[in-house]
């Protein structure tokens, strides 16, 4: 079980538990705010974006090849930029701070 939680644009502050799949399918199956996951997590389409708090990072790992491309696209990304749908939830993840990406 891994405690996540959620900045969303509004600067509410949501925690939510999960024990496998996808950070994005948990934050859409929740109704997270800003969090669309429109490609389904085959990390095409970037509605996933969130902005791991820096002393989190740790817990997240850096993003992947294909993920950094995707995230080129985008001007909002910054160092601290993940497509939450490649973060898987494990125990590694629990209470990681992510803030949804305008
Ligand atoms: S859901 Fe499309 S890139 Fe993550």
């Amino acid at each position: 079980m891994a405690k996540i939680t959620f900045i969303t644009s509004d600067n509410e502050t949501i925690t939510l538990e999960g024990t496998s799949g996808s950070v994005m399918a948990l934050a859409v199956d929740n109704g997270i705010k800003g969090i669309d996951g429109d490609c389904g997590g085959v990390c095409s389409c970037a509605t996933c974006h969130v902005h791991v708090l820096p002393e989190h990072v740790a817990k997240t790992g850096e993003a992947s090849e294909i993920e950094t491309d995707m995230l080129e696209l985008d001007d909002d990304a910054d160092k601290f930029s993940r497509l939450c749908c490649q973060l898987e939830i494990s125990e590694a993840l629990d209470g990681v701070v992510l803030r949804v990406a305008k």
